[in-house]
């Protein structure tokens, strides 16, 4: 049995004193919610805060990316003991990252490495792009993004971690995928490469959620496919009301 997850990524959103208003406004409500594991990734400066306002509740908190050396002349980045002080979790590899800063399936392998010995439970991202989809390269783009990114890592530490499908077509345009070929992707693309890795118990065993407009009104449908477990919620997940709706939606209890 997978355990529901949902996890918020608010991206560049939210300074400190936001972040507590939003924060405070969701924690008695998705406390109320049992049986789905539910994740805030605020930006760096809001963990702290949001980590003390956390304390006692059953809502994790993850960073959006971290550095993959443990210290030293990285100006501008934070390592994985820094994010491992407040944090559980950590996005890896969003689509974003790899957009705008650069980041190779290689340097999404050094940071799940990096994360997984800090003891942080990796998310990692991977989705094709609106041209690749049309060429139908899906396949080979996302078993790619798999492969590269779990060079190394033991199948212990990959059935902890969270896989997150996001075409980056639907990334923020309000144009999700359709929850069957969302479905599709993670049954004969993810789930096999997980195979292919590590052994079927991993590869059945790990959480994949979906990523990419998930809302209220169409968090169920995705909820309902057999291989998805979860979303990667972002604009949505800067409201309290919508977040703890679409955490609602994925309570099978
Ligand atoms: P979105 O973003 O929900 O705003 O489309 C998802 C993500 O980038 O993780």
């Amino acid at each position: 049995m997978r355990i529901p997850f949902i996890a918020g990524n608010w991206k560049m959103n939210k300074n400190v004193e936001e972040a507590r208003a939003l924060v405070s406004e969701m924690i008695p409500l998705l406390e109320k919610v049992k049986g789905v594991e539910k994740v805030i990734c605020p930006p760096f400066p809001a963990l702290l805060p949001l980590a003390a306002l956390l304390i006692g509740t059953d809502i994790g908190l993850g960073a959006q990316n971290m550095h993959w050396e443990t210290s030293g002349a990285f100006t501008g980045e934070v390592a994985p003991g820094m994010v491992a002080e407040f944090c559980r979790y950590v996005i890896v590899g969003h689509s974003e990252r790899r957009l705008h800063f650069g980041e190779t399936d290689s340097m999404v392998n050094r940071k799940i490495l990096a994360a997984i010995k800090a003891g942080l439970v990796p998310i990692l991202c991977v989705g094709e792009t609106l041209e690749e989809n049309e060429q139908e390269k899906t396949k080979q783009v996302v078993h790619q993004q798999v492969m590269e990114g779990l060079v190394g890592v033991e199948a212990g530490s990959a059935q902890r971690m969270v896989i997150a499908y996001e075409p980056i077509w639907a990334i923020g345009t309000g144009r999700a995928a359709s929850a069957e070929n969302a479905n599709d992707v993670v049954a004969h693309i993810i789930r096999p490469a997980m195979k292919e890795l590590f052994n079927k118990q991993v590869a059945e065993g790990m959480r994949v959620l979906y990523g990419g407009s998930v809302s209220s009104g169409n968090a169920g449908e995705f909820f309902s496919q057999s291989e998805i477990d979860g979303a990667l919620v972002g604009g949505a997940s800067l409201r309290a009301e919508e977040f703890v709706a679409i955490v609602r939606a994925a309570n099978r209890e």
